[in-house]
């Protein structure tokens, strides 16, 4: 899909990945609705760039998705691109998790891109093209001990994203599903940098992903995996399962030390 003069909602633009990438999509010539939960650090990010408008709205209701979607359609006029990028993440026992955390979670992650992606679609299929873009995980695809809530998250939005693109088949509209490994973002507080420093993991840059993302709506893709060995551990999960939880095994231990309790 190109690009230029497309109408783009971007949700968590105001975030690590999500800023970079409103820079880059500006540059690329789209206009622009930048979705956030802080109004003031959005705005920031909506002032230096062309053709964007910042929308302050919780998607972590029903009623905030609603008036982010709102907003961007009464700015545009329509959508041609929606990019489901803003997330949480939670790194502890899920025993420690609260039933309230649960819930935010998996309405930011999951419910939120699938009630977005409701309310753009009967515009889209009208005007027969579009694109969804859903922002999962590695973890969407691999089970990770201590992200538990977050994982169920991202295996849901996987699942959304593959139904809704055999769905939508013969509409003109895509779904694109992207699933970068562990990125350098606030999202990952001191205790996460501290057990990925302590396992090893692979960390990228959120200009990588970007990247990624840009070429995934450039060349049509239907999913990207961001990393290498961990697209390949993708694929071992689906196959030889118990080969993971082998692979995993010492890993979990280390990252057990980390995960918060409470
Ligand atoms: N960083 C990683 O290691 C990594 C790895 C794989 C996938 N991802 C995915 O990439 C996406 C972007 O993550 P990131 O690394 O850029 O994280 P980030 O820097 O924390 O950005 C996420 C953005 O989403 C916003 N957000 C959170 N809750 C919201 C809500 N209720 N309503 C509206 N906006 C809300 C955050 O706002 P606040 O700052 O106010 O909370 C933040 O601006 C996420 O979907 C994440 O799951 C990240």
């Amino acid at each position: 899909m190109q690009i230029r003069d497309k109408r783009l909602i971007l949700t968590g633009s105001a975030g690590g990945i999500g800023s970079a990438l409103a820079t880059a999509l500006a540059k690329r010539g789209a206009r622009l609705v930048l979705i956030d939960r802080n109004g003031e650090a959005v705005t920031a990010v909506a002032q230096g760039l062309a053709q964007a408008h910042a929308v302050a709205a919780d998607l972590s209701t029903a009623d905030g998705c609603k008036q982010a979607v709102d907003a961007a359609l009464a700015h545009m006029g329509g959508v041609d691109l929606l990019i489901n990028l803003a997330g949480l993440n939670s790194f502890r026992n899920f025993e420690a998790e609260t039933p309230e955390a649960i819930e935010r979670l998996m309405h930011v992650n999951l419910l939120a891109p699938m009630l977005l992606t409701r309310a753009v679609l009967p515009g889209m299929i009208a005007q027969k093209s579009g694109r969804i873009v859903n922002v999962g995980s590695v973890f969407g695809s691999i089970g990770f001990a201590w992200f538990t809530a977050y994982s169920a998250s991202k295996f849901g939005l996987r699942g959304f994203s593959e139904a809704l693109r055999r769905e939508l088949a013969d509409t003109g509209v895509r779904v694109t599903y992207v699933a970068p490994r562990a990125v350098k973002t606030p999202m990952n507080d001191d205790a996460v940098m501290r057990m990925g420093a302590a396992t090893g993991m692979n960390m990228d840059p959120p200009e990588r992903v970007v990247a990624r993302i840009i070429d995934a709506i450039d060349d049509d893709h239907k999913d990207t995996y961001i990393g290498f060995p961990e697209s390949l551990f993708v694929r071992i999960n689906v196959i030889l399962p118990r080969l993971v939880d082998i692979a995993l095994a010492k890993q979990n231990r280390i990252a057990a030390k980390f995960a918060r309790r409470e």
